[in-house]
């Protein structure tokens, strides 16, 4: 079902709230909760399409990664929390109500709407979304009452007009438009969508189809004035892809980064690994170096591209043509685990770069912590023979620069040590091993 059916869940939370409006509590106080807590997501899941929640990149905030997400705010938080905060892709309103946990509330909760309403702003390109995330924050303030024992009734007028600054609206044009203008001083929550997209025209920092992450936090950091603060949750690939180092160091020039912290899987049913950001927006610009790793994820001694080269196996089977010698095709499918291998038995048309054994092959998909067929994430496969063989593009080939098959054997234990896959886990949580990380993988 499409993303218009999600406003029946809309639905059921104005009835939730008109019961709690009217001090209704005692039937529904678990209900509230539940609003409040993961319920939005797990409607999500429920009444929208997988294939439509991917295509639009819609995924809430919610369980272990809301609770990172609200620590990371915390800290973050200036005594009194009386700045502005600001979601431009608001989803279910998951970050906004963890940006209201830090405002201070009126006497009523009418009172603790004029003071908030104007605190709050949001965007969403879904009506049902925008008019759930309203709810959520209605429900939020009689909660908060209702938790200090000062919960007057709120007339229904009142909530049913409620932080009219979460709007169905582009957040990518409204960061634009605050960009070209004074710029937004309080705190952007971000988590934006994951998909990938055109960059947009005058991007310096990619070209083609980009990820549409990334194009919304360099957005959100143009949009920023002085002193405003970023708290971010982003795919983990924009940290650790090799592809998103000019990002990087454009994001770095403006930003100064106070945490950045590798979380995991988003959630149990998003298979995206994704890192927590804050940062504050510098008054100049400026590129110092910025720490993306995890200290014990620096590699300072020797690198294993100081021994091999390092790169993609350049063989793209559905692209490229069945044209050139016969030569022996190596891929991820029919590759062991671990250990060591001959030449493969299937044999491809290939007029493009070979490689001569022996050389060590890696697979580029792999999860943290675990590896294929029981090797560990990052486990090497040592071939021999005496032909070139092609190489597919879900593997990286390392060739070594001196000592043939001794030097391959060395670093197949260095890439089983502990050393390697808890090095592997904090540097890139994302599931595509990139060479770039792989050249910096610590040598012995
Ligand atoms: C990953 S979800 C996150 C929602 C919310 N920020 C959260 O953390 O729970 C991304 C949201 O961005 C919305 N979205 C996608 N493109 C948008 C755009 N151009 N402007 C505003 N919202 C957009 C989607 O509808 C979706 O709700």
């Amino acid at each position: 079902m499409s993303i218009a059916a999600y406003s029946t869940y809309a639905r059921q939370l104005e009835s939730l709230v008109t019961d709690v409006a009217l001090g209704r509590w005692r039937r529904v106080a678990d209900d509230v909760q539940h609003a409040l807590n993961g319920q939005a997501s797990a409607q999500l899941r429920r009444i929208v399409s997988r294939a439509d929640r991917r295509t639009t990149g819609s995924f809430f905030t919610t369980g272990g990664v809301r609770q990172s997400y609200e620590e990371l705010l915390a800290r973050g938080t200036a005594p009194g929390g009386s700045t502005m905060i600001w979601d431009p892709t608001c989803g279910a309103g998951d970050l906004l109500i963890a940006g209201t946990s830090q405002f201070p509330i009126g006497a009523t909760p009418a009172e603790t709407l004029t003071l908030w309403n104007r605190r709050v702003r949001g965007h969403d390109l879904h009506d049902p979304f925008v008019a759930v995330a309203r709810m959520r924050l209605v429900l939020a303030v009689l909660e908060r009452h209702r938790a200090v024992g000062s919960d007057a009734l709120l007339v229904e007028r009142r909530w049913r007009t409620a932080f009219p600054r979460v709007q169905v609206g582009d957040g990518l044009q409204a960061l634009r438009a605050a960009a070209e203008g004074r710029g937004f001083g309080g705190r952007l929550l971000l988590n934006p969508p994951y998909g990938m997209d055109a960059a947009l025209p005058g991007c310096t920092w990619s070209t083609g189809r980009t990820s549409l992450a990334a194009t919304f936090t360099a957005q959100a950091s143009a949009a920023m004035a002085p002193g405003g603060r970023l708290f971010a949750v982003l795919p983990d690939v924009l940290r650790s892809g090799s592809r998103y180092q000019s990002w990087r160091g454009q994001l770095a020039e403006h930003l100064k980064m106070e945490e950045i912290r590798p979380h995991g899987l988003f959630d149990n049913h998003t298979d995206v690994d994704v890192f927590l950001l804050s940062a504050v927006r510098r008054r100049g610009g400026h590129s110092g170096a910025v720490a993306w790793w995890p200290p014990s994820a620096v590699s300072t001694d020797s690198v294993i591209g100081d021994h091999f080269r390092v790169g993609v196996g350049p063989v793209v089977d559905n692209r490229d043509p069945h044209d050139g010698p016969e030569v022996p095709y190596l891929t991820a499918k029919e590759l062991p685990g671990q250990g060591e291998t001959g030449l493969p038995l299937r044999r491809r048309l290939f007029g493009g770069r070979l490689f001569e054994p022996p050389f060590v092959v890696m697979r580029r998909t792999s999860r943290p912590g675990q590896g294929a067929k029981g090797g560990a994430r990052g486990t090497g496969v040592l071939i021999q023979g005496d032909r070139p063989v092609a190489v597919d593009n879900h593997l990286i080939v390392a060739e070594p620069l001196r000592g043939g098959v001794a030097s391959c054997r060395e670093l197949l234990e260095v890439l089983d040590g502990p050393k390697v896959v808890h090095w592997l886990d904090e540097r890139i949580r994302c599931r595509h091993l990139t060479v770039t990380v792989v050249r910096s993988l610590p040598w012995g």
